[in-house]
């Protein structure tokens, strides 16, 4: 291994292991939850506004997931990314984005950056979402494990708390 590659390994385990932002928020303005049929990861992301010098912005937002390490990684540094930043900046933001405080992703990585920029767009912009999770409906609480559908692959990661 490079010490580029061994260097990008340890931050996201660093940042996995004391993920920012992580849990539901039971008084969101928007919650956003993806799925991957490919690997069989799950995120949801919780969104609160806030109003600051006559913008909309994000005030905070927070996730839960059934996804790897990369995924918990991305998402806990995007959280903090998006603070502060309308709907539309958000959006504007791609997956690769999103995870640059980590450092350049592989290749073999990008899609669990893609996972997190696919729960934002849910979450901020539903219409345009191409990627829903496989939830099975009729959706009955507000946490992600709720409403997994025990199909498919589904790979659960258990966060200790901290
Ligand atoms: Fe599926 Fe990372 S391996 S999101």
């Amino acid at each position: 291994m490079s010490d580029t590659s061994e260097k990008l390994t340890q931050t996201i385990e660093e940042a996995a292991r004391h993920p920012k932002n992580l849990g539901e928020m039971e008084s969101a303005d928007a919650v956003g939850t993806v799925g991957r049929s490919d690997c069989g990861d799950m995120l949801r992301m919780w969104v609160k506004f806030k109003e600051e010098n006559g913008r909309r912005v994000i005030d905070r937002a927070s996730f839960q997931t059934f996804g790897c390490q990369t995924a918990i990684a991305v998402a806990s540094v995007a959280t903090e990314m998006i603070r502060g930043k309308t709907a539309s900046e958000a959006l504007s933001l791609s997956g690769e984005e999103l995870a640059s405080p980590l450092g350049p992703l592989p290749p073999m990585k990008i899609h669990c950056a893609q996972l997190v920029e696919d729960a934002l767009r849910s979450a901020l912009d539903p219409e345009a979402s191409k990627n829903p999770a496989p939830v099975a409906p009729p959706v009955s609480g507000p946490t992600l494990s709720d409403q997994i559908a025990p199909v498919g692959k589904v790979k659960i990661t258990l966060i200790p708390k901290s």
